[in-house]
Order: structure tokens, then C-alpha cells, then sequence
């Protein structure tokens, strides 16, 4: 089994535990760290609308608290009429924890069907240059 096969069956499996009851929109999100452990999570609504949670995010959680500090990879999963991309606050926190060569998987219940770098999704990223005065 490859490592996309892995993240794939992992994040299937987290995406049937979403709680997705206001938008009916499961999501999954699998993590393959630089240290070669495996994450996942599934999106987490809430009634308060906005304290909802992406399956992305949730992920980055778990690896974050298992010690891991570095995305090798990370797949997100849904089930739409089109391939969904890990929205523009995901990003941004998939970034903090990149590096040039992380990859982002983007899969349909069927597969990973297209795979992108951190940088050709989210190019003007904001970073620590600026912070600077
Ligand atoms: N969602 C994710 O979990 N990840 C994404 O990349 C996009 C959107 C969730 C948030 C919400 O629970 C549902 O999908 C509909 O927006």
C-alpha cells in the first residue's frame, strides 16, 4: 500500500464520523507527517454556525498534540459535484507547518484525482517577513 493509498483509506474513514448536520458536508483530512505518522479528522459544525471546524484543521490538531511538527503530505476528501480545495484559513494553517515540498492531495470518494503544492495554492501566503517593521 502506498502512502496516498494510506492517507486515502484514512481520510475516508475519519469522513464518515463527520458532523456535518447544518450543512450536510462531510469532509475528511489525512496527514502523513515528516516523521511518517498518519492523522486524520473529519469537519466538526457546530449550532453556532461559526465555531464549526474543517476536517483540515482538525487534523493539523491531531498531529500537532502527537508531537509531529512537519506536513509531508495531507489529502482532503469530499463528496461534492466538484473536487474541493482546502478553504483559504486551512491554508494558511497547512502553511505553518509545510514546507516546499509538502504536497496537498485533492480526492473524490473514487481517489486522489489532482495534487498540488502548498505554494501553487495559496503563492502570496502571509509569513513571518511580515511581521517585520
Ligand atoms: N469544510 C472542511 O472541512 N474542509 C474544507 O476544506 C472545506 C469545508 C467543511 C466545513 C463545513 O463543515 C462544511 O465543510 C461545509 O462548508
Amino acid at each position: 500500500m502506498t502512502h496516498t493509498d494510506k492517507l486515502f483509506e484514512l481520510a475516508v474513514k475519519a469522513r464518515k464520523n463527520a458532523y456535518a448536520p447544518y450543512s450536510g458536508f462531510k469532509v475528511g483530512a489525512s496527514i502523513l507527517s515528516d516523521k511518517n505518522n498518519y492523522y486524520a479528522a473529519a469537519d466538526v459544525e457546530n449550532i453556532s454556525y461559526p465555531c464549526g471546524a474543517c476536517a483540515e484543521t482538525g487534523a493539523i490538531s491531531a498531529m500537532i498534540s502527537a508531537g509531529d511538527k512537519k506536513i509531508k503530505e495531507i489529502l482532503v476528501i469530499a463528496d461534492g459535484k466538484d473536487l474541493i480545495t482546502p478553504c483559504g484559513a486551512c491554508l494558511q494553517r497547512i502553511k505553518e507547518f509545510s514546507t516546499s515540498k509538502t504536497l496537498i492531495h485533492l480526492a473524490s470518494l473514487k481517489g486522489v484525482q489532482k495534487t498540488f503544492k502548498v505554494s501553487d495554492m495559496l503563492p502570496h501566503a502571509f509569513e513571518e517577513e511580515g511581521l517585520k517593521k
